[in-house]
Parts: structure tokens; C-alpha cells; sequence
């Protein structure tokens, strides 16, 4: 599939998650087979004014093999929308994605993120002047609609093609419901009919059931958030091919080690603790390997934890 000129390889997208997509997995992620990669959330007034440019150009590395991937990035002037999109940090990128549906209250208190869909007005004023400041695609990923009953996907999309934007990824939920219930898989339907330009379909999927549900929507794509958690590999084995613990051990120590190449031990003791918990999901001997992981002294002490839990189960 095509989005803009960027030619897309496989339709299987890897989902925008603060904390966890960092360059490193995100890299893994497209061993795996991830046609398209996410950054996570960037703030645009904070890149265009931030004193601190050094965690701005931590948050967005990408490797060069790493592509297409797109930069997300939030906020709610226009204008420095726009600004955002030409600042070389983002250009950098294949795609620039706006998001129109985090639901997390600091960001909604401030008018982003998912409170831009009770001002579609707002909304598509963003997209027109971050369209008109590039040449790079411009997408937005939304959720259905900000209260219980609110669905502004079909008409905001519409809206948002009409002023250029190259893509749309609909998350089948509201803001209300944060992260409980289902996605709606008919508002997703109703999304993809309502407009020319490529759909992506988002919430749920961790399977192959789950995903067949979502590509009975006729959508173009389908992006997957919580399910690649841990599950890096999710990718190869929708695709139909089964991966081995010893190419999975092989993926996290990738992991692992690109991360060791830009950040300091100590950060990655704490940051790499949750990757490693949800690497340890699933297997028959985590639960009691758990505490060990949530106390990890160093990233190689937790790794060699990982890899026991991989190889015990191996040999299972
Ligand atoms: C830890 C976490 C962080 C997230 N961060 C972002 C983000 O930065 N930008 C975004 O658009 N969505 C973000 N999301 C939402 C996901 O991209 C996705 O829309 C949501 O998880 C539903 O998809 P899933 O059911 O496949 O997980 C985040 C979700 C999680 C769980």
C-alpha cells in the first residue's frame, strides 16, 4: 500500500506508545515485519522551545534501516503544529502523525491529543497548516469520539481528507472509555467508507482471530498497540511464521543492546524493567521469576533472567 508516495511493504503497523517504542524496539519490530513504525508522542511547543534539544534527539532516533517510519506529534496551535513539522528533528521522518485521540488527562486538560475532537473545526485548521508547511505526508490517528455516546470519526475524517491529510487511524474507541470495553469495530467500517484516502484500523488486535475481525472492516491497514508489548515478533507470526524462543532471545538481545549504545546503565536498569516484564508474559516459569525482573540490579542481570525464562521453556 501506498501512503502519499510512500510506498508501504507489509499492512501490518506497529501502534504510537509512549514508553515503549523506543528507536530500539521499534527496529526489532521491523525485523519482525512492521510495514510502518510509530514514534512515540512528541510535544510541539516542546521541541520547537525546549532549552533541553538532547531529549528531543533521544526521543527521536531512528536507524537508517528503519524505514518508512513516521514521527507523531501533538498539540493544538496551528501554527506551531506547522512550525513542528519543518523542524529538521521531524523531517528526518517519512510520515508526520498528529494525534487527535490521547486520552491521558494532562494532555486533554491542555486541549490535545483526544480533546481535539470536541473542535473538529480546531482539528482540521491543524492538519491544513501542517499540510501546507510540508511535502512529507501528513496523517492523523483519532479515536472515535470524546464522549460516551460522541462519534465524530466518520464526518472529522472526511473533513480532514478534504484539506489534504494522507492517511487516518481510527482507534474503534472514545475518549471516555480510555482503554475499557472493545473497539467498535462498525464505527472503524463506517471510517473506512467515508473516505478515499487509506484507513487504519486500531484497537484489539493480538491474534489472528482478532485481526481477521478488523480486516473484515475493509480497512487498508491494521496497527497493533499493546498486543507487540513484549511481543515484538507479533508481526512474523500474523504473517503465519512461527518464531523460535531462540530467535525471540535473539530479538530482545537486540534490543537491549541498541539501547546500550545511546543510554546510560542506570537509566536503562529502570527503564528496561517493564520491556523485560512483558518479555517474561506468558511463560510457564515468569510468575516466579517476576520479583527478580521488578528488582533487576543491572540490564545484564535482568537478561540473563530473561534468558533462563526463555530457555527453561524452550526445553519444556
Ligand atoms: C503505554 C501506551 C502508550 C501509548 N502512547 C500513545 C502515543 O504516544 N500516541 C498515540 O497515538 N497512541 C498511544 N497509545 C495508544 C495506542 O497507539 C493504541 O491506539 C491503543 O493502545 C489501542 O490499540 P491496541 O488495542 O492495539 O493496544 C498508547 C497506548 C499505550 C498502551
Amino acid at each position: 500500500m501506498k501512503i502519499k508516495d510512500i510506498e508501504i511493504k507489509s499492512n501490518l503497523f506497529l501502534a504510537p506508545m509512549a514508553g515503549v517504542t523506543d528507536f530500539a524496539f521499534r527496529s526489532v519490530a521491523k525485523d519482525f515485519g512492521a510495514g510502518l513504525t510509530y514514534t512515540e508522542m512528541v510535544n510541539a511547543r516542546g521541541l520547537l522551545f525546549s532549552k533541553n534539544q538532547g531529549i528531543y534527539e533521544e526521543m527521536l532516533k531512528v536507524l537508517p534501516n528503519e524505514t518508512p517510519c513516521a514521527v507523531q506529534i501533538f498539540g493544538n496551535d496551528p501554527e506551531i503544529m506547522a512550525k513542528a513539522c519543518q523542524h529538521p528533528l521531524v523531517q528526518k521522518f517519512d510520515i508526520i502523525d498528529i494525534n487527535m485521540g490521547c486520552p491521558a488527562p494532562k494532555v486533554v486538560k491542555n486541549g490535545d491529543g483526544s480533546a481535539l475532537l470536541l473542535n473538529p473545526d480546531l482539528a482540521v485548521e491543524i492538519a491544513k497548516a501542517c499540510v501546507a508547511a510540508t511535502d512529507k505526508p501528513i496523517t492523523v490517528k483519532m479515536r472515535v469520539g470524546f464522549g460516551k455516546d460522541d462519534c465524530v470519526a466518520p464526518n472529522l475524517a472526511k473533513m480532514l481528507e478534504e484539506v489534504g491529510v494522507a492517511a487516518i487511524t481510527i482507534h474503534g474507541r472514545t475518549r471516555q472509555m480510555m482503554y475499557s470495553g472493545k473497539a467498535d469495530l462498525d464505527i472503524i467500517k463506517a471510517v473506512k467508507d467515508a473516505v478515499k484516502i487509506p484507513v487504519i484500523g486500531n484497537g484489539d488486535v493480538v491474534d489472528a482471530e482478532s485481526l481477521k475481525a478488523m480486516q473484515a472492516t475493509g480497512v487498508d491497514a491494521v496497527m497493533i498497540g499493546r498486543g507487540a508489548m513484549g511481543a515484538p515478533w507479533i508481526f512474523a507470526e500474523l504473517l503465519g511464521k512461527s518464531i523460535s524462543p531462540a530467535q525471540k532471545l535473539e530479538a530482545i538481545k537486540k534490543h537491549i543492546t541498541l539501547l546500550k549504545d545511546v543510554y546510560s546503565e542506570r537509566y536503562l536498569s529502570v527503564y528496561l524493567r517493564k520491556h523485560f516484564l512483558w518479555y517474561a508474559k506468558g511463560h510457564k516459569n515468569a510468575a516466579s521469576k517476576k520479583l527478580e525482573l521488578a528488582r533487576m540490579k543491572s540490564v545484564d542481570d535482568g537478561a540473563k533472567t530473561l534468558e533462563n525464562i526463555f530457555l527453561e521453556n524452550a526445553h519444556n
